[in-house]
């Protein structure tokens, strides 16, 4: 395709008017047909060209996604989860019972994505759905609430008893109102319910008691309509320890008595073991789905399936480079399928494009995904990380890192907990620590210390 630009002198009054160029410019017989590029506001399409390299690989239509949830043009390699949740899902609806689902994964590895593919999985069943994405820092009660609220809205419409939805309304609000921080006069947070707070219920400032009410009743309405409700918990490994009791207590309770509603959790690896140190039955409510980067096939499905649906292709060699490169993380996958669409030349996309689209991707991935989570350590944490990295990327010992640094385990203690607490490390099994985040250890390496 040529990439000509065709300079027609412009009339003076169409650039006040902000007429389209080409709709004042003579119809000279001959001229070339209008192309994509030249149907447009001339001014505005210019600072594109240089961007545009071909047409066939146009960045404009570049498919690939990477970011923090961001929804990946194509699902690569999620299928089992998928089927398994689609059980989980039936057999609830049922009143079968089914242990709910916990998924768990080093960053990036597509959590968020897979929970919220879940969301729209049980939304299509009809099921009123809510999220909350937890903070080490905050009682879940505010959030849950707030969820709870949104998935009663979804089925209030359907609902044929408006009072039933009136009174858990004012037990949810019941709920919500004894929020502590509320209580001390720092939040002025308003559940935006019109209904009076009942009294009586889920009202008793005890989590674990106040959480089983609110999850019976909803359960209870959402049984009147034949569906369930779903309630969706984003980096769950940072739920409060107390919060976590409270919330696996309720989930049990209502295992017992066969009410349609679920807890969906997605969290860093160390989540179950979170999990069963504060509920010995946890395994039993939850079952563990370890998330993991995309097999060969998979990695290639998730950059060859998007591209398909813009006419371009991948030579053999591009997809090979492209997999050495990302090492089957989604995120990385992304971020190199990104970067190689916008710097290729035209279709097919070739191992020449990736070898110059890698340099650029990894100086993106370096301040983004690894430079952002590097810059929330202090300057021991980071000497902690150094010392990880430089005895390797497996699982290392904590009492080999105290010796990397010539210092005694215990004075270490505090850098490592607060590493785990900003989720940049987990405790792999006793004694082992590992890097949440995939590649961080070669990340590392190549800072200065
Ligand atoms: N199955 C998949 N196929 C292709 N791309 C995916 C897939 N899952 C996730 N991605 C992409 O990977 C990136 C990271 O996904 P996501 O944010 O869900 O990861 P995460 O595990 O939640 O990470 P974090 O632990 O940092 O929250 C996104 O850009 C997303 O588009
Ligand atoms: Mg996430």
């Amino acid at each position: 395709m040529g990439r000509a630009i065709i300079a027609t002198p412009v009339p003076a009054c169409a650039m006040t008017l902000n007429v389209a160029p080409h709709l004042l410019a003579p119809k000279a017989p001959g001229r070339p047909r209008a192309t994509r590029r030249s149907t447009f506001y001339g001014n505005l399409r210019r600072p594109l060209y240089p961007v545009i390299k071909s047409e066939s690989v146009d960045p404009v239509r570049n498919p690939y996604a990477p970011g923090a949830g961001q929804r990946p043009p194509e699902l690569a390699g999620r299928d089992r989860e998928l089927q398994q949740f689609e059980v989980v899902l039936e057999r609830v609806a049922r009143g079968r019972p089914e242990r709910s689902m916990v998924l768990t994964g080093l960053r990036g590895v597509g959590k968020t994505v897979l929970l919220n593919t879940f969301k729209s999985m049980a939304m299509q069943r009809l099921w009123g759905t809510g999220k909350i994405e937890a903070r080490p820092d905050q009682s879940i009660r505010r959030a849950v609430a707030a969820a709870m609220h949104m998935a009663i809205r979804e089925l209030a419409p359907r609902h044929r008893a408006p009072e039933r939805i009136e009174d858990f309304l004012g037990v949810l609000k019941a709920f919500a109102m004894r929020d502590p921080s509320a209580a001390k006069g720092t939040s002025h947070w308003s559940p935006g319910i019109d209904v009076p707070a009942s009294r009586g219920r889920a009202d008793s400032g005890d989590l674990e008691i106040d959480l089983t009410e609110l999850f019976v009743d909803a359960a209870s309405v959402a049984t009147d309509l034949g569906v369930g409700i779903a309630l969706f918990i984003d980096e769950m490994q940072d739920v409060q320890a107390a919060d976590v009791s409270a919330l696996c207590a309720a989930c049990h309770e209502l295992s017992q008595s066969g009410g349609p509603l679920i807890v969906v959790g997605a969290g860093l690896p160390h989540l179950p073991s979170v999990l069963s140190a504060s509920k010995s039955y946890s395994e039993r409510l939850f079952r563990y789905a370890r998330i993991d980067r995309l097999d060969r096939a998979a990695a290639d499905h998730a950059l060859i399936a998007p591209a398909e649906r813009e006419g371009v292709e991948f030579t053999q060699e591009a997809l090979d480079a492209l997999y050495t490169a990302a090492d089957g993380y989604p995120y990385f996958v992304q971020a190199y399928g990104k970067v190689t669409w916008d710097l290729a030349l035209g279709s097919p996309i070739t191992a020449d494009d990736v070898r110059l689209a890698a340099p650029e991707a990894e100086a993106e991935l370096a301040v983004g995904f690894f430079g952002s989570r590097y810059e929330r350590a202090t300057p021991a944490e980071r000497d902690y990380m150094h010392a990880m990295a430089s005895i390797g990327d497996e699982p290392v010992a904590t009492a080999e890192v105290a010796e990397a640094l010539t210092r005694k385990p215990s004075s270490l203690s505090p850098a490592r907990d607060s590493l785990i607490k900003k989720g940049l490390i987990y405790s792999a099994e006793r004694g082992l620590i590992a890097f949440t985040v995939p590649h961080f250890g070669k990340f590392l390496r190549a800072q200065p210390v």
